[in-house]
């Protein structure tokens, strides 16, 4: 068996790189090609050299999950990876050796194009979702593929503009999901992003793939580019892209490059022993000729019930109660919406609508209402009224059609068409309670029309089966247990990013830093019209028995007891923040460290565990260029929201005993904040040197000192000498 070392330089390149737009390269007997294959939610298999990277062809006929938009609105981790382990069976009945996904990218703004592609605006959420997902997949061999690594959260000139993000921000928000992916789920594979980070593009850049993903997360898989993301062959090599995707014809340069000593052959060896690696994981793949369709239907439905979030129920409008004369509305009750344009494109197996599913157990009425391309038409406007008028409950179905949000173009506006609304404020005046059904990829604004609904179920897009979800949500046979995984604001405008998205000229600046979502909105206050982890259902929980305990150094257990104190079998998503309450904003109010999903008959209560450590409430130090607790109080708050806080708890941190070195340029508030520097400086204080007497001066002058830098001190005549500073400096060195 040759080994790739004994390749010649030439099909060593080759292999670096793809073979067409779905495989990598053949070498010999030593790496059989392998097939990839998008997408996230649903296998795009494209068979004929008609391949495309962009859901332009068509593909074979597999299930249409709902979107890591509606999945992660579950909050449900286990039924993620029953859909990563579903889409790995049609995957390898399809002969795929590696699925595309899942996305992870946070959703920092709600007008991304693809945020239907991704779970959240947390990291912790997305990292938990993500990593249930890929161990789904890979739970049958298939090898999986995190993207899109790194800062890719919009679509806007994403090929070439540079996301300008701070290391804090960076560290905090925009890499602990991958992290947490790479670390729990261990991935076969990642996939780079198009776009640059400070100015360099993910593709080249080696302090992200090689010393981050590789040397300080472990990662031991193949690096691949996102298709077309490679600039520059050889920079990628050696910042460790091992391979690109697809074939760009430029293998000479990897060749010349190395014949010029412009890059090892060792580095292009690697590339190849890592395609190996993966070629070693995937062959041993679970080998299917097929699935059970009605079966992978089943749980598409079932995840996109989950995945629906009930956001009103004014009046317990819903369930829809028996007897009652129902008007279905709306175009997209006929024909769904349910999934988004792009890449991640599906041809479904079966398609249901909600239309269909209420009338098999109902009786309705139905009109479509108005056009899906948003067109103004007084005709069937006026038909849906007189239709809404007969009725006692109108169920409005209003959403985004295809061409307003899509990979590869952001949206301007979270506003849904005009004519849609303009119809519901008709409907609303016909008399009939209304219910309105979202159907859209990204957020949309409801303040301006929701007084006219007595309920509003966001139903997101929910893939396949999700017009039969809806039904069972909208009939009452399932309770509705989804919970907003992004925060839907009162305004575009409150949105923490919208000063800076999408940014111009080549480069976007995060310039809202680590206050994305609920961590802006939540640290100023801001009123929203629903907030982070809001859902309603059709029971009520009672929280109680919050007891928390110290179980180590910078390690807590907490427990609660949740109960059904409601009619109905129901899920609850139990979350926990750590929470800061300062008088000036210093990091955001709460973060969410925890949730768990469970589900209760009526009168039933459950026990429910976390486990708190430093780590959920440490912070990225630039200065110490790692993670920092500092010491101090901060509170457990659980609740069924990020706004519904229902027991809280107040603790407190010893920090991580972290004393940095001192130097004459520390402050003195930092010299006498010191466990060493404290000591050494009142000894020399207690030897009358002449310095004041901080500890006993007056308060104003000690507030001025403290912030002083040692050093400074010299030049106010009190006879601290830069010989006594370093004097200093030495005794805490020598501890
Ligand atoms: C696309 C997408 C990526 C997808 C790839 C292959 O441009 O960004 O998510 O997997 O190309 O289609």
């Amino acid at each position: 068996m040759t080994s790739i070392s004994q390749l010649t330089l030439a099909e060593k390149a080759a292999l670096t790189s793809g073979s067409d737009t779905w495989h990598t390269q053949a070498a010999g007997d030593v790496v059989p090609a392998l097939t990839l294959s998008d997408g996230p939610h649903g296998m795009r298999r494209q068979v004929k050299s008609a391949g495309d990277a962009l859901g332009l062809n068509n593909s074979l006929p597999a299930t249409c999950f709902p979107p890591a938009v509606a999945l992660g609105s579950s909050w449900d981790p286990e039924l993620a990876h029953r859909v990563g382990a579903a889409l790995a069976r049609e995957a390898s009945a399809q002969g795929v050796d590696v699925v595309l996904g899942p996305g992870v990218n946070i959703k920092r703004s709600p007008l991304c194009g693809r945020n239907f592609e991704y779970f959240s605006e947390d990291p912790h959420l997305t990292g938990v979702m993500g990593a249930a997902v890929v161990t789904g997949i890979q739970s049958l061999g298939v090898g999986a593929c995190v993207k899109h690594f790194a800062v890719n959260n919009q679509e806007t000139d994403r090929m070439r503009v540079s996301a300008e993000v701070d290391e804090q921000t960076l560290r905090e928000i925009y890499l602990p999901a991958f992290e947490r992916v790479i670390r729990d789920a261990r991935p076969y594979t990642v996939m780079c992003s198009y776009n640059r980070i400070n100015g360099e593009y993910a593709s080249q850049h080696r302090w992200l793939l090689t010393d981050l993903l590789r040397g300080e997360w472990g990662f031991d898989g193949l690096v691949m580019s996102d298709w077309g993301a490679v600039n520059d062959r050889v920079a990628a090599l050696a910042a460790g892209l091992d391979l690109e995707m697809p074939p760009t014809g430029t293998d000479a340069e990897i060749v010349e490059a190395v014949r010029a000593g412009r890059l090892a052959e060792s580095v292009v060896e690697l590339a190849g022993e890592r395609l190996l690696k993966l070629a070693r994981r995937v062959e041993n793949r679970r080998r299917f000729d097929g699935w059970d369709v009605a079966a992978h239907h089943e749980i598409a439905r079932e995840a996109a019930r989950a995945g629906a979030v009930l956001l009103k129920n004014d009046g317990g409008v819903l369930p829809l109660a028996p007897g009652r004369r129902v008007a279905v509305l709306g175009e997209l009750a006929r024909t769904p919406r349910y999934q988004g344009s792009g890449s991640s494109h599906v041809v479904p197996t079966r398609l249901d609508n909600a239309l269909d599913a209420l009338g098999a157990a109902i009786e309705v009425s139905f009109a479509p209402g108005y056009r899906l391309d948003g067109h103004p038409d007084e005709e069937l406007a006026a038909r849906a009224v007189e239709v809404a008028a007969a009725a006692d409950v109108a169920v409005l179905f209003l959403g985004l059609p295809d061409a307003a949000e899509s990979e590869g173009f952001d949206r301007t506006t979270i506003d849904l068409p005009a004519a849609q609304v303009e119809l519901l404020r008709r409907v609303a005046e016909a008399g009939p309670e209304v219910v309105v059904v979202l159907s859209n990829g990204g957020v949309v604004s409801v303040s301006e029309w929701q007084e006219c609904a007595s309920a509003v179920l966001e139903g997101w897009l929910l893939g396949q089966a999700g017009g039969s979800a809806l039904a069972d949500l909208l009939l009452g046979t399932h309770s509705p247990s989804g919970r907003l995984t992004e925060t839907i604001p009162l305004r575009l405008a409150d949105v923490p990013s919208h000063l800076y998205f999408p940014g111009a000229d080549g480069r976007v600046v995060y310039g809202e830093g680590r206050y994305v979502g609920y961590r802006h909105y939540d640290t100023l206050g801001t009123e929203v019209a629903y907030p982070f982890g809001h859902g309603l259902t059709y029971t009520r929980f009672d929280y109680s028995g919050l007891e928390t305990r110290e179980t180590g150094e910078n390690e807590w257990s907490v427990e609660l007891t949740v109960t059904n104190a409601g009619e109905r079998f129901a899920h609850e998503v139990v979350q926990l923040y750590v929470a800061f309450e300062a008088e000036r904003p210093v990091r955001p109010r709460r973060e969410l460290r925890g949730f768990a999903k469970i589900g209760l008959n009526p009168g039933e209560s459950e026990r429910v565990r976390f486990t708190l450590t430093g780590a959920d409430l440490a912070q990225w130090s630039v200065s110490r260029g790692g993670w920092a607790i500092d010491a101090g109080p901060f509170a457990v708050e659980v609740g069924a929201s990020s706004r519904d806080i229902r027991l809280r708890a107040e603790l407190s941190s010893p920090g991580d005993g972290y004393a940095g070195p001192l130097t004459g340029m520390s402050t003195l508030g930092e010299w006498l904040a010191h466990p060493v520097g404290g000591r050494v400086l009142k000894e020399l204080l207690s030897q009358g040197t002449g310095l004041p007497d901080f500890e006993r001066a007056d308060p104003a002058l000690l507030g001025l000192a403290l912030g002083v830098p040692l050093i400074k001190f010299r030049t106010f005549g009190i006879g601290l000498s830069a010989e006594i500073v370093d004097r200093l400096v030495s005794a805490v060195e020598q501890g």
